[in-house]
């Protein structure tokens, strides 16, 4: 990135000033100066913030992979782009260079071509964190093709709902994964969900762990063979700046999964920006997001971000705790990481283990380590400091969602002074806002408002696949002309920014989106249940886990309670994964109700939380007497 970097405190508050006057101006520049376009734009953005639209470099012609790989191949094509860290630590890494990088993606859009797969088609990838994850995405981006990734760890039905939802033509999946000591069966899973999602015509299967499986004939062909018999070079589609770049599921808190849409100019431009200044990334510097690519950070800031760059990027295919709790510390030291980007909920879990499986290792290579996915507590943010950053290397908390494409509120690294549990300043070109309840905007200090940005950037996504009137009622409706990111935060004296953490029906368990709606349905499912609600309660490493109260048709008939809660769990397990299960079931006669017939889940959060008495105003309620009871038996 050639200009806009951020080397002082004075220039962040010079650049920040200059986007916010002059956003147009200075987007303009950005992509003027850091890119490879086959045809300019006419106009920066257009945009329209009541009905939702935005154009960014508009008209423009690009091709993303042409900015992440080909413009590399004259001076770093031998430097390596992508570094794979197996589960096992026994096997080999591997060390995939730029021009390697360039052969792979290009073979495989080639097969994907031979497969019928065009422009603007949708091609599910439903990979373990293995290289073929990072080439497959490359690949359709190389042809047009839109790719909707699906993290690995959901179940077939959550699968084959993402697969029906943007009528997906093409799978690539593998026949199993690794993670920790456990293998899971993917091409199984995948058979499932394509029982059920008639939309598919070809499955791709990467070799990984020599499982058996079944393959469909007419459907389903191994990848390698294709791979070797197909051409390494690939023409670059000519992608308009506005074409879909990818789908991305994330979770509302009422209805099916929304299916985010991020299109190709504007989140290449603000991926590659916030990359090289929210992690001060150099040349030569190895870059580790530990993140699932099944998630949009491992989108932005694992493949795209980097690439971008030129960048090493380092993915890793297993867990924090395997073989043993030092394994993250023992890949920092192996491949001398320098910026470290990982999620809370790692932090904790590896926290309350033994220090000596931090100590042993040498993290001096480290200069930046990140934050991202929830709000980080005070207690895990000093232990990340003191024992990862050895209270050298500034700790950014980085506010975003799979909505904003990339970071947004973030600590600049040897620029902003960092303040615990504080994701701090917005990033150039942001502008936050505090709206009360009133839809007044909160002027004062360290008061919780709701979290809204006045005015578009080029990462925002620009709609839900096939329900614009969605992405308008969800995000532009509560605070008009403006976006409304779900979100509480404050605001210090000095414009630090500090996230409360949701204010909708969205429970963040593990850095993972959960929203209640598909759980209750789920739970809903077992013939014994009438109806139910699932609330968060705060929890020492997942941050929160999820607490169900659960009402049954017949109480008398259903005398096997423990029985009970183990179908309840494993129906939450199959319909959407078991990251969604309850930690807590406690069988109740009724839920607290308003008139309407609404939930009062605030009530039922308290209960969750272990408050005994104090519920507020409970007057509206039709059933108030059920309040006592459920907080009497709670668990
Ligand atoms: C939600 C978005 C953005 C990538 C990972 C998650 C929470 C994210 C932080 C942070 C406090 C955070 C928010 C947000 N969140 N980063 N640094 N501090 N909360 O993406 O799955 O779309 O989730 O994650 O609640 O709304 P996502």
């Amino acid at each position: 990135m050639n200009n806009y970097s951020i080397n002082s405190l004075e220039q962040y508050f010079k650049i920040y000033r200059k986007s916010i006057r002059k956003p147009k101006k200075f987007w303009g520049e950005i992509a003027e100066n850091n890119f490879t376009w086959y045809q300019k734009w006419d106009k920066v953005v257009e945009f329209d913030m009541q009905k939702a639209e935005f154009e960014w470099y508009k008209n423009a012609k690009l091709n993303i992979t042409k900015n992440c790989i080909d413009r590399h191949l004259a001076n770093k094509g031998d430097k390596t782009a992508i570094i794979f860290e197996p589960n096992n630590p026994e096997e080999p890494s591997k060390y995939i260079t730029y021009n390697e990088l360039y052969k792979e993606v290009s073979a495989l859009s080639n097969v994907l071509r031979d497969q019928g797969v065009k422009k603007g088609d949708r091609v599910c990838i439903y990979l373990p964190m293995i290289p073929e994850l990072a080439y497959g995405m490359l690949a359709c981006a190389r042809i047009g093709a839109i790719h909707s990734v699906v993290f690995a760890g959901f179940s077939s039905n959550a699968l084959s709902t993402r697969i029906n939802d943007s009528e997906c033509k093409l799978v690539i999946t593998s026949d199993g994964g690794y993670r920790g000591a456990k293998t899971i069966n993917l091409k199984g899973i995948v058979d499932e969900a394509l029982t059920k999602s008639p939309s598919v015509e070809r499955v791709l299967v990467v070799k990984r762990t020599d499982a058996e499986i079944d393959m469909q004939s007419g459907r389903d062909l191994w990848l390698q063979p294709l791979i070797d018999e197909s051409e390494t070079t690939s023409k670059a589609e000519i992608i308009d700046a506005e074409d879909p770049l990818f789908i991305l599921y994330t979770s509302g808190s009422t209805g099916k999964p929304k299916g985010m849409v991020h299109t190709t100019a504007g989140y290449m431009v603000f991926t590659a920006y916030t990359f090289k200044n929210v992690f001060n990334y150099n040349t030569d510097d190895v870059f580790w997001c530990t993140a699932d690519i099944g998630w949009v950070t491992g989108h932005s800031y694992t493949i795209y971000g980097p690439l971008l760059n030129g960048a090493t990027t380092l993915m890793f295919e297993g867990t924090p705790s395997y073989p043993t709790y030092s394994r993250f510390w023992e890949v920092i030291q192996k491949h001398k990481v320098n910026q470290f980007y990982t999620a809370p909920t790692a932090i904790r879990s590896l926290a309350k283990e033994r220090i000596e499986f931090v100590q042993n290792f040498k993290l001096d290579t480290l200069k930046v380590i990140g934050s991202v996915g929830e709000p980080i507590n005070e207690e895990a943010w000093h232990w990340y400091n003191d024992h990862v950053g050895n209270k050298k290397c500034p700790l950014v908390d980085t506010w975003w969602q799979t909505e904003t494409g990339g970071i947004v509120i973030s600590a600049i690294p040897f620029v902003t002074p960092t303040k615990p549990t504080y994701a701090s300043l917005p990033f150039p070109g942001i502008k936050p806002v505090l709206m009360d309840e009133l839809r007044n905007e909160i002027e004062v200090n360290q008061k919780i408002g709701n979290l809204c940005i006045e005015y578009p950037w080029p990462g925002i996504a620009r709609t839900i696949w096939r329900d614009h009137q969605r992405y308008i009622d969800t995000y532009f409706t509560k605070f008009p002309g403006k976006y409304f990111s779900g979100d509480g935060a404050l605001r210090d004296e000095v414009g630090y920014y500090r996230i409360t953490g949701r204010v909708d029906d969205v429970i963040i368990v593990s850095g993972h989106n959960l929203g209640t709606a598909p759980i209750e349905d789920a739970i809903n499912e077992h013939q014994a249940v009438a109806e139910s609600a699932v609330v968060g309660f705060p929890h020492d490493i997942k941050g929160n886990a999820l607490y169900g109260f659960v009402v049954l048709k017949e109480v008398g008939l259903w005398r096997d309670r423990n029985n009970l809660i183990k179908e309840i769990n494993q129906l939450i397990s199959d319909q959407i994964g078991p990251i969604a299960k309850l930690a807590k079931i406690q069988f109740v006669t009724g839920l607290p109700k308003t008139r309407s017939g609404k939930i009062m889940r605030r009530i039922l959060r308290k209960i969750a939380e272990g408050e005994k008495s104090e519920f507020g105003d409970i007057t509206t309620l039709v059933n108030p007497e059920i309040v006592e009871e459920i907080s009497r038996e709670s668990l």
